[in-house]
């Protein structure tokens, strides 16, 4: 079909599916084990329903943000996903560019297929570009990476915590994987007969712990979130850390499987934090199954900053390259004013639980 024929966001995963290499396909679509926690990221959003407010002027509406101290003029992100080049020959650098178009801040990953220069390079103007980071267990490499993106401008450093050990992608493992070229880092040797992931994850140090958060605040000045928090618990140990941010992820149903979705434990934790005054203390993000612009308002709505997406840019650059990455991120634009107006709100700040009947999330 046509880019134009594409209306929303399941559209160009559709397309992708049938116009993708098998094994690209299967490294992007895949995710742990049946695949549950995966399909329950998005669904959960289902057990969400508004409580919208009538008679409110909302012929002006913005939907502009503020996350962790940058402009977005959404208050969605591109988060990282590894491997570009398996869906476009350019890789990361064609969401950067979409990215640019649409002031969205991008989220660059370790594991990327372009180096990490070349989508720095390809950044414009004031665009915002955050680092997530795959913890090494040579520190010195992680050091010189994470010094190297401060230096080069990076404004965020989001430490993956949910991936000791990379989750078994059943999809993934049988499709015979080549590398298109990923920067695989120093003293690092890959196998692929475990699939993609497995081939370029084996570095990351599974010995990671909270006592090594000091030491990464004492190499880089950039505010440090943690991403891959699945319960209000190591919320506040993140706060208690000093960390500026979590999201709440599940790496996109990739990692364990019955991990729950990000929204449940965002609706989980928010009450909690405000119980103990630490609501304003982190700035709290989540990611997975966001498919629409109601799922993202339902997150802001319950508390989040922002909200992550990974795979639906990924499809649409795979099916029509930087046009459909960017007319993805129109067609969220445009359903987020067209929400915002029918839930009678003018602006993102007005968004709060109110505006949700969570009655049946927790009681499915
Ligand atoms: C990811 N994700 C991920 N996360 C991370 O911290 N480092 C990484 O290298 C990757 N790589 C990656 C590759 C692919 C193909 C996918 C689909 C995901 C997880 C990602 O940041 C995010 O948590 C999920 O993608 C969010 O779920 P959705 O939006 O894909 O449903």
């Amino acid at each position: 079909p046509l880019l134009s024929q594409c209306y929303n966001l399941h559209d160009f995963e559709a397309v992708a599916r049938r116009t993708m290499k098998k094994t690209a396909w299967g490294y992007y679509s895949s995710a742990a084990d049946d695949e549950i926690t995966m399909r329950e990221n998005h669904s959960a959003y289902h057990r969400i329903w508004f409580r919208p407010r009538v008679l409110v002027d909302v012929e002006n509406v913005d939907i502009s943000t503020t996350m962790l101290g940058s402009k977005s003029s959404v208050p969605f992100y591109v988060t990282a996903t590894a491997l570009g080049k398996l869906g476009d020959p350019e890789g990361e650098v064609v969401l950067t560019r979409a990215a640019h178009k649409h002031g969205v801040i991008q989220m660059i990953p370790t594991l990327a297929s372009c180096s990490f220069d070349e989508i720095c390079d390809a950044r414009k103007g004031e665009q915002v570009q955050w680092l997530q980071l795959y913890v090494n267990k040579d520190r010195k490499i992680t050091q010189r990476i994470v010094q190297y993106a401060e230096e080069r401008g990076c404004k965020a450093l989001f430490i993956t915590v949910d991936a000791p050990q990379l989750g078994r992608r059943e999809k993934d493992m049988r499709s015979k994987f080549t590398d298109p070229g990923t920067n695989v880092q120093e003293g690092q040797e890959t196998d692929n007969s475990q699939g993609a992931a497995r081939a370029i994850s084996s570095f990351i140090d599974p010995s990671l712990s909270w006592k090594d958060i000091p030491w990464f605040q004492s190499i880089t000045k950039m505010p440090i979130i943690i991403k891959g928090v699945q319960r209000v618990e190591d919320v506040i140990k993140a706060v208690e850390a000093g960390c500026q941010g979590v999201v709440l992820s599940n790496h996109g149903g990739r990692q364990l499987e019955f991990a729950r979705s990000g929204i449940e434990i965002l609706a989980e934790t928010m009450p909690v934090l405000r119980e103990l005054g630490l609501e304003n203390k982190i700035e709290i993000y989540i990611d997975g199954g966001v498919r629409r612009a109601t799922d993202v308002l339902k997150a802001i709505c319950l508390g989040a900053k922002g909200v992550g997406i990974g795979r639906p840019f990924l499809y649409a650059m795979s099916a029509y390259g930087q046009p459909g990455v960017e007319r993805a991120m129109q067609l969220l634009k445009d359903e987020m004013e067209m929400n915002m107006r029918l839930l009678g709100c003018n602006k993102i700040e007005e968004l709060n639980s109110s505006l949700l009947d969570t009655r049946a999330l927790f009681t499915h």
